[in-house]
């Protein structure tokens, strides 16, 4: 099969793109509009370097073409904190993606907890392993005609819980197994994590 771009639907085309590019890990993002916490999963994500440690998230519109409300958060208070969802968490992620009406928040409307992360001015997420506190760096629309920004954070706290990880020579090390990531795959299915091997690089 081969096909050009320009002669696909854009639905077609978001349908075929978020197929082939996966897995994608989830970020599972909560914000605060001032007085009510947020919750959301972006699959459209990625980090973008180590030093400084900046990672990316492409948010998208409402169907009405307003902003989402996590982007909308981002702009006005600045600070999110991004979760990795693990295996058994698919459900409340799903559920966090619903739009619900004004004023009621995700984190409630999932059953999920929040603890202080330290001084951060966010909560983070109770049962999440891993949980990056950011602050906003700069969000772009990088093209005309785009309904997609893509927000740029930088790294500013980072909560990994006890169980899956330790410190090895000065090197926090993660255990991938323990973590158990999920995954976005096409349409509305996740994966886990199937194998490991670990390939050395000559350095
Ligand atoms: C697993 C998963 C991944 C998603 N990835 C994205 C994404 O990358 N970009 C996006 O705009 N929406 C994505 N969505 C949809 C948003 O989560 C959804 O529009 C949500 O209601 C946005 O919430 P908000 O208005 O509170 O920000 C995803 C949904 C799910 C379930």
């Amino acid at each position: 099969m081969h096909r050009k771009v320009s002669e696909l639907k854009a639905s077609s085309l978001y349908h075929l793109l978020i197929q082939a590019i996966i897995p994608r890990p989830i970020a599972w993002v909560l914000t605060s509009n001032g007085h009510a916490l947020n919750l959301a999963p972006f699959s459209f994500f990625m980090g973008v370097s180590g030093e400084p440690p900046l990672l990316a998230l492409s948010i998208g519109q409402k169907k009405d073409g307003s902003p989402k409300d996590t982007l909308a958060n981002i702009q006005s208070h600045k600070f999110f904190i991004l979760h990795i969802p693990s295996r058994g968490m698919e459900e409340a992620v799903t559920k966090t993606a619903d739009a619900l009406p004004h004023g009621i928040s995700e984190t409630e409307h999932a059953g999920l907890e929040v603890v202080p992360l330290g001084d951060f001015p966010l909560p983070r997420l109770r049962d999440a392993r891993i949980a990056l506190g950011c602050e906003l760096h700069r969000a772009d629309v990088l093209m005309e005609g785009m309904d997609t920004t893509m927000v740029y954070g930088i790294v500013k706290e980072i909560y990994i819980e006890d169980s899956i990880s330790e410190e090895i020579h000065g090197r926090i090390k993660i255990d991938a197994e323990k973590l158990d990531p999920l995954f976005r795959l096409g349409g509305d299915d996740f994966g886990f994590l199937g194998g490991i091997k670990t390939v050395k690089r000559n350095r």
